[in-house]
C-alpha cells in the first residue's frame, strides 16, 4: 500500500533547554513539560500524526535523549516510526533541520518546534502540500497567526497579499503577524542551510532559510486561525493548560 503523504517525513525539535520552565535537561528538558497531563513531545506527536504523517525525526539533546526515547521509544503508541536524531549544541533551528538530512532522503520536510501548540487543524493543508510535493514543487511553505506581541517571534511584513519581508524579533512594530514554529521545506531546504551564517545569537535562524526561499519567490503561507501558543515561559505555559483544557 503506498503511505499516506508519502514524499512527506517530520521532524520534530525536541533538543530545547526546558530552565525557563523550571524543567532541567536531566528530566527531558522543554520536551517533557506536562502541558493539561501530557509531555509537550506527546501532543507534537499527535499533531503529526494526525496530519497523516508516519516517518518522524525526533531532534532531541544528549542529556534529554535517554529520558525521551525512554518515553516515546519507536513511535508505534503515536501511531508514527520514530527516528532519533542528536544536536550536540543548541545552534538553533535551521542547524536542527540540517541534521535531519540524511533522514530526509530526498523527501519533503514538515518541521514543528515542540513548544508550540495550536488549536488549528492543519491536516487539509499538509495534504495539499503533499500532493504538490509529489508532484516534485519546489516551494516552502510558513503558518502565520496574529498575536499582541510580534516582538517575541519571527514576523511576516505584508505587502497586499505578498510577503515582503520576514523579520526575527523585530525590536519596533513592523507587523503583528507572528510565524508560527510549524513549516514545510523541500529538499532543497538542506543546501540552503549550509549557506547560513550563524545569528547574533550563535544560531542558524529558520527565520534566515524562510528568507532564502522569499528571494528566491518560493515561500507561500497560510493564516491559521484559532489559538497559538509557544509556551516558553511558565505564563504562556498556564495558558495553554487552560485552553487545551476547553
Ligand atoms: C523561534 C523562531 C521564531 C518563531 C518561534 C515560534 O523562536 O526563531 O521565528 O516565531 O520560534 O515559536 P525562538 O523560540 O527560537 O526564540
Amino acid at each position: 500500500m503506498k503511505e499516506k503523504n508519502g514524499a512527506l517525513c517530520g521532524v520534530v525539535l525536541a533538543a530545547g533547554a526546558g530552565s525557563r520552565l523550571g524543567y532541567p535537561n536531566e528530566l527531558g528538558g522543554k520536551p517533557m513539560v506536562m502541558a493539561a497531563g501530557r509531555p509537550l513531545v506527546d501532543h507534537a506527536l499527535a499533531k503529526l500524526a494526525a496530519a497523516g504523517l508516519s516517518d518522524v525525526a525526533l531532534v532531541v539533546n544528549p542529556s534529554n535523549r535517554p529520558i525521551i526515547e525512554a518515553h516515546v521509544a519507536d513511535g508505534r503508541a503515536f501511531g508514527l516510526h520514530i527516528t532519533y536524531v542528536v544536536q550536540q549544541e543548541p545552534l538553533g533551528i535551521a542547524h536542527a533541520l540540517g541534521l535531519c538530512e540524511d533522514f530526509a532522503a530526498g523527501r519533503h520536510v514538515l518541521l514543528l518546534l515542540v513548544d508550540n501548540l495550536f488549536q488549528a487543524d492543519i491536516r487539509a493543508a499538509v495534504a495539499a502540500y503533499a500532493a504538490r510535493a509529489e508532484q516534485g514543487a519546489s516551494q516552502a511553505e510558513i503558518f502565520l497567526v496574529r498575536v499582541p506581541n510580534p516582538e517575541d517571534y519571527g514576523v511576516a511584513v505584508l505587502a497586499g497579499e505578498q510577503i515582503s519581508a520576514l523579520v526575527e524579533k523585530p525590536p519596533s512594530f513592523i507587523s503583528d503577524l507572528a510565524v508560527i514554529g510549524l513549516y514545510l521545506y523541500p529538499p532543497t531546504a538542506f543546501g540552503l542551510i549550509r549557506e547560513l551564517a550563524p545569528s547574533a545569537r550563535g544560531e542558524l535562524e529558520i527565520t534566515d532559510l524562510n528568507s532564502l526561499f522569499l528571494q528566491a519567490g518560493l515561500l507561500s503561507y497560510q493564516k491559521l486561525y484559532g489559538w497559538w501558543l509557544d509556551v516558553g515561559t511558565e505564563e504562556r505555559l498556564a495558558q495553554a493548560e487552560r485552553l487545551l483544557a476547553e
